[in-house]
């Protein structure tokens, strides 16, 4: 897995001897423009030169108009013989008509996923053939030259009003209302690599932590775009030893002297196994983007990993925003604590837990290595025990009601979405203290906003337990944090 094995030395000596014909070139170059004048001659007083007004240290305004879905172009590479798998989740988030964006196969499409279903799909292309190139029989993993050629072959399809250019893999599941509002928080007309790094400590140590996980997805914006596909070709004839796209590409644009700015919702998800602690404390930030699906188990009990998919979209559809947003509150009369990550699960605690505590996501899950090392993460966890106390009831996301679905409908409050978890199985653990059993509880009602949560606010929001029935039902309120409000025990 480290790449630094694939140094082999003839390269070394070859990278070193451009390198030192370089620097004889350029120091040349140097001293010969600048013999006749200021070189030996730096006044003492100079001083670095200011920039022109127009492009000072202040924040630059956002672009106007807001950026749009329609200013977004995707670029997927995928492979014919995964496609068949696939293609359900890729239709959970493709927006027919509305999203654009082109499939780029390692070859023809076989019988089985013709006719193309052009209407719903995006276009399909053929990554070009590229064993002509120079490089192609000295790398060492020469199927990945086409997939680096992804935003190439992409940009050249010529698209008009392009803000961004967002790359992703076949099985990566975009949120698109989230992605089009994150963007829209940058300026295009920057020089930006926009995504994620990976879970996992030792992915991010093989590869780098300066890079953008391609699973995740990951967002260029047009400058960008532009300034590396003019150089792409060469960047692979200069990093021909390392065997995966991501690590090439975010060479590349290090050498174009652009950063990777990490935005905290792309997921990589580079764990296996049961992932509901993870989702179930989603970071502090909308999220952007899903990938492994097929690998973990699925997200919800009782439903096949396709069904899962599909039932959290039924949320996302609702309220893209708060989705996995995790909410706390407390109900003392029984000392319970509540945490809600919206749209997918809710939590019942019978102990009062801060919410500093609760952010970190119980380990349910095994890292991508399958052997647990740590610090595994690079995130904080919670592992899972058999302690009363410490085991929270959970419950998972069952059904939603919007506010449009019926007007009329009395029970309702018009201005609020409903929504409903449900317990799947008992606890089996008996209770943290002796008179406040959550056993009974069978579903929690969550009430929330029908207005979009603002991050650029940067501040979560708050919720209060409205009544715990004398059957089976919590019934919990979020609402917007009070000015100085605390969540605290
Ligand atoms: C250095 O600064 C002084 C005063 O600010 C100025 O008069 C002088 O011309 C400067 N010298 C050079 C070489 O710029
Ligand atoms: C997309 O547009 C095409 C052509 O305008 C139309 O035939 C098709 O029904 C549309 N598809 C959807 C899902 O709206
Ligand atoms: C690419 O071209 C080479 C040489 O022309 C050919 O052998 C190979 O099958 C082609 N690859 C694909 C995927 O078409
Ligand atoms: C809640 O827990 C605290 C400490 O664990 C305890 O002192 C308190 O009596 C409990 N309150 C109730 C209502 O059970
Ligand atoms: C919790 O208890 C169950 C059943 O006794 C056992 O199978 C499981 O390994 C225990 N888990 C932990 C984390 O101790
Ligand atoms: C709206 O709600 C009312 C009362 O619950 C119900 O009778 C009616 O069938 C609902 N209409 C729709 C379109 O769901
Ligand atoms: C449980 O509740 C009963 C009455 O509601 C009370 O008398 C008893 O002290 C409580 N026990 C504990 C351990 O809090």
């Amino acid at each position: 897995m480290n790449p630094q094995k694939h140094y082999n030395l003839p390269t070394i000596s070859n990278l070193c001897k451009f390198f030192l014909i370089s620097a004889i070139i350029l120091y040349i170059f140097i001293v010969y423009h600048h013999s006749e004048s200021t070189i030996c001659i730096l006044p003492i007083n100079k001083t670095l030169k200011k920039l022109p007004d127009s492009s000072s240290s202040l924040p630059s305004p956002l672009p106007s108009p807001p950026t749009d879905i329609s200013q977004l172009v995707f670029g997927i590479s995928g492979s014919v013989k995964a496609w068949k798998d696939r293609r359900s989740y890729f239709r959970e988030w493709w927006r027919p008509n509305v999203t654009r964006g082109y499939i780029f196969f390692d070859k023809e499409p076989t019988m089985d996923i013709l006719p193309w279903p052009d209407n719903n799909l995006p276009s399909y292309r053929v990554s070009e053939n590229t064993t002509k190139l120079k490089v192609y029989n000295r790398h060492v993993r020469p199927d990945v030259i086409r997939i680096v050629r992804t935003i190439l072959e992409t940009f050249r399809e010529g698209d008009k009003d392009v803000r961004w250019y967002v790359m992703g893999d076949d099985d990566t599941i975009f949120f698109l209302d989230n992605l089009v509002e994150l963007l829209g928080r940058y300026d295009h007309t920057k020089y930006l690599y926009i995504g994620g790094v990976s879970e996992c400590v030792k992915s991010n140590f093989d590869f780098s932590f300066e890079m953008a996980f391609g699973g995740a997805g990951f967002a260029f914006s047009y400058p960008l775009a532009e300034a590396l596909v003019a150089n792409l070709d060469q960047c692979l004839e200069i990093y021909p030893f390392y065997y995966v796209s991501d690590q090439i590409l975010s060479a590349c644009i290090a050498d174009l002297g652009v950063p990777l700015t990490t935005e905290k919702g792309f997921h990589q998800i580079d764990l296996v196994h049961d992932i509901s602690g993870f989702l179930s404390a989603h970071p502090q930030a909308p999220l952007i983007s899903l990938h492994h699906l097929d690998i973990a188990t699925p997200i919800f009990p009782t439903m096949d990993r396709h069904t899962s998919v599909r039932h959290l979209m039924t949320a996302a559809k609702a309220d893209q925003s708060r989705l996995l947003q995790q909410t706390v509150c407390y109900y003392k009369q029984k000392n319970w604590t509540l945490s809600i990550a919206w749209g997918y699960s809710a939590y019942i605690y019978e102990q009062l837990i801060p919410r500093s505590i609760l952010r970190r996501p119980f380990e349910t899950f095994t890292p991508w290595s399958l052997k647990r090392r740590p610090p595994d993460y690079m995130f904080n966890t919670r592992l899972v025990t058999n302690n009363s106390c410490e085991t929270p009831h959970d419950f998972f996301f069952h059904s939603i009601t919007i506010p449009s679905d019926n007007i009329s409908n009395s029970n309702s409050r018009f201005d609020e979405v409903k929504m409903t978890y449900i317990r799947y199985k008992a606890r089996q653990l008996p209770p943290c203290s002796s008179n406040h059993s959550a056993d009974y509880i069978s579903r929690i009602r969550v009430y929330s906003p029908s207005t979009k949560l603002n991050f650029v606010e940067n501040r979560g929001e708050c919720c209060d337990v409205l009544n715990v029935d004398g059957k089976n039902t919590v019934e919990i309120r979020i609402r917007a944090c009070k000015k100085t409000e605390i969540t605290i025990v």
